[in-house]
C-alpha cells in the first residue's frame, strides 16, 4: 500500500511515458492519491487500459498519444492540454530508452535520437509548462535519471551522457525557478525489473550478481520500490527539497 499525501488530492500530475514500466507504477500510485493524471505516451492503448482499471479511485485521467521525440507534435499536444485541462502542478519527465551501443559502432543519428527522447523532451515539457507553474505560484518537477551516471557501463556511454544531462538540467533549473516556489529534483533508479527489462536485458546470472553482489541490499528492485520517492518529491512534504538527485538503487552506486 502506498502512502497517501492529502495535498496531492486534485493536483494535476503530468507523466511522460506513464503507460508502462516505472511510469505505469507512478500513474497507478498518483491515481490512489485522487489526483488528476495526464499521461503522454505513444502507447495510448495501455494508458487507457490503466485509466479504466483506476476507475475505483476518485481520480481523473487523460491520455494523450504522442511521440515524445517529435518536438512539433509534443509542443502541439502541450498547447492542447493547456487549453483543455487545469494547470499542471507536478511534471514527471520519465520516458526514456536504454540501448546498448559500443561507441565506435554508434552513428551520430543514434546518438542524437537518444538525446531527443532522453533529454530534449524533458526540456520541451519544462519550457512549455513552466509559465503555467509560475502563474500558479509553484509546483514540483521530477525527472528520471539513472544510477548508471555513477556506475558507468562501457556499452551505455550515450545513455550515461543523457542521464548525466538530466542531473545537470535539474541543478540549473532549480536555480532558475526556485524563486517561483517551483522545486526541481531527479530520481536515479537502479536496475528496475520492468517488463521491458525482463524481455530485453535481464538474465538470471546478471540479476543474481546485481542483487546479491553489487547492491548493498539484496532486493530485487521493481517499479513499486520507486513509487514512494516520487510521491514524496511530488508532495509538499518535501517542500524544502530542490536541486537534488536521489539515487534509489539499493546501494549499488557509490558517489
Ligand atoms: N528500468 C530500469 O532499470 C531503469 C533504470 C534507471 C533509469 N530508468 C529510466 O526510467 C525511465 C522509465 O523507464 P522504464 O524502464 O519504465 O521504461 P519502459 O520502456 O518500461 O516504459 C517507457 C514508457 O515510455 C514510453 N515511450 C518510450 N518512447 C516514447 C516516445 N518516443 N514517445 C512516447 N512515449 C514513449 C513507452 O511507450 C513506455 O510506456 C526511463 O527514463 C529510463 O531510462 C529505468
Amino acid at each position: 500500500m502506498n502512502p497517501i499525501y492529502p495535498d496531492l488530492k486534485n493536483k494535476h500530475i503530468l507523466i511522460t511515458g506513464g503507460s508502462n514500466g516505472i511510469g505505469e507504477a507512478l500513474t497507478r500510485a498518483f491515481a490512489q492519491q485522487a489526483a488528476a493524471i495526464t499521461i503522454l505516451d505513444k502507447d495510448d492503448r495501455k494508458g487507457l487500459a490503466i485509466a479504466a482499471e483506476c476507475e475505483q479511485y476518485p481520480c481523473k485521467f487523460n491520455v494523450y498519444p504522442v511521440d515524445l521525440t517529435d518536438t512539433e507534435a509534443l509542443t502541439a499536444t502541450i498547447a492542447q492540454i493547456r487549453k483543455e485541462q487545469p494547470v499542471v502542478n507536478v511534471l514527471v519527465n520519465n520516458a526514456g530508452y536504454d540501448p546498448r551501443y559500443e561507441l565506435l559502432e554508434m552513428s551520430e543519428q543514434q546518438w542524437n535520437d537518444l538525446f531527443q527522447l532522453n533529454v530534449v523532451h524533458y526540456f520541451i515539457t519544462c519550457r512549455e509548462l513552466l509559465p503555467d507553474l509560475i502563474s500558479a505560484g509553484g509546483g514540483s518537477i521530477i525527472m528520471t535519471s539513472s544510477h548508471v551516471v555513477w556506475i558507468a557501463k562501457a556499452n551505455m556511454i550515450a545513455y550515461n551522457a543523457t542521464k548525466a544531462a538530466i542531473v545537470g538540467m535539474v541543478r540549473g533549473l532549480a536555480e532558475a525557478v526556485g524563486k517561483h516556489h517551483i522545486r526541481v529534483n531527479a530520481i536515479a533508479p537502479g536496475w528496475i525489473m520492468t517488463e521491458r527489462q525482463l524481455q530485453q536485458w535481464v538474465t538470471p546470472e546478471a540479476k543474481h550478481k546485481t542483487v546479491h553482489e553489487l547492491q548493498c541490499l539484496p532486493l530485487e528492485l521493481t517499479p513499486q520500490e520507486l513509487v514512494g520517492t516520487y510521491l514524496f518529491l511530488a508532495s509538499d512534504t518535501s517542500r524544502a527539497i530542490t536541486r537534488q538527485t536521489i539515487v534509489v538503487d539499493a546501494g549499488y552506486a557509490h558517489s
